[in-house]
């Protein structure tokens, strides 16, 4: 039986464990996937020794992305751009591959609900400078987005994760930071506009960004999945605007893992989606 995990800390919260057993369910695969909670500055050490605590891989969920990465033998350019692993395996010869999918994920989500995001190839409006923020850049930078236009409360985080950016050389021009006032006015421009913050999540106030001036074919994406729609979604709907909601990035993130652990490409379905947004209290 090949076993993987979700670390994180905490790690109650985390629906992969709704997604893989679903998945070793429809195959009829024996298998398990399961929850760990590790503490801060453990991380390494356990994903170090996962053939020893029989696991074949893992997932890594909040504080341990990066320390993700540290502990890998081998990471893909993903996981290095990103400057964090969120999927983790051990291959044949025991060494421990790293990469990150949260991009992917985020994007594959974006093509499907939103195929015409990129059309007039007008710039994309990203709010936040987190984690989440970076694995996004990189994906829209990988998919052929034109230009970027970066807006957080804090402008220096904004300019630091533009400059990290390093090995992606043209990417300098390519993201330019917007001042946090200005973010009303920045809308006006966007084919896509992107909250990456936790803003807007179940217990935290809404993103604060006026949709008035954004254009009528433009789409609106939220990397938040509880509420499913977000009161950003609520404001974009109530305009007519497109929108894509963070479920489907946390559900499409999910399938290089499944796939390296358990031996099949499972497949993203409707079902799937609705069995785990019941689980959020809502459809
Ligand atoms: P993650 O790594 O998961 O993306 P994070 O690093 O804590 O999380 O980033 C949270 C993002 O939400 C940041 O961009 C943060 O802005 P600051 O850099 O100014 O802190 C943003 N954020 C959080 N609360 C906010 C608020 N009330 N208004 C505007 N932005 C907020």
């Amino acid at each position: 039986m090949k076993r993987a995990c979700v670390i994180g800390w905490p790690v109650e919260h985390s629906r992969s464990p709704l997604i893989h057993n679903y998945w070793l369910k429809l195959h009829g695969i024996d298998g398990s996937y399961e929850k760990e909670a590790v503490p801060p500055g453990e991380a390494e050490a356990f994903l170090r020794s996962l053939a020893e605590r029989g696991y074949v891989g893992a997932n890594v969920t909040l504080p341990h992305k990066l320390a993700a990465l540290k502990s890998a033998d081998i990471a893909d350019e993903a996981a290095y751009a990103i400057g964090a692993a969120n999927t983790l395996w051990l291959d044949q010869a025991g060494r421990l591959n790293a990469t990150n999918t949260d991009a992917l994920g985020f994007m594959t989500n974006l093509e499907a609900q939103a195929p015409r995001w990129n059309l007039g190839r007008r710039p994309v409006l990203v709010i936040g400078a987190g984690g989440a923020a970076r694995a996004i850049l990189y994906g829209l930078h990988k998919g052929g987005a034109a230009k970027l236009l970066l807006a957080n409360r804090t402008r220096d985080k904004a300019e630091t994760l533009t400059g990290s950016f390093g090995p992606m050389s043209e990417t300098r021009d390519w993201i330019e930071v917007v001042d946090w006032k200005e973010r009303n006015r920045a809308v006006a421009d966007c084919g896509l506009l992107v909250n990456t913050t936790s803003l807007g999540m179940t217990g935290q106030a809404p993103l604060d960004i006026d949709l008035a001036g954004l254009p009528a074919d433009a789409v609106v994406a939220d990397i938040v999945y509880a509420p499913l729609v977000t009161p950003l979604l609520t404001a974009a709907k109530n305009r007519g605007r497109t929108t894509v909601d963070g479920l489907g990035m946390l559900l499409h993130q999910a399938v290089p893992g499944f796939e390296r652990w358990f031996g099949v490409r499972p497949e993203v379905t409707p079902e799937l989606r609705a069995h785990v947004a019941s689980s959020l209290g809502d459809k």
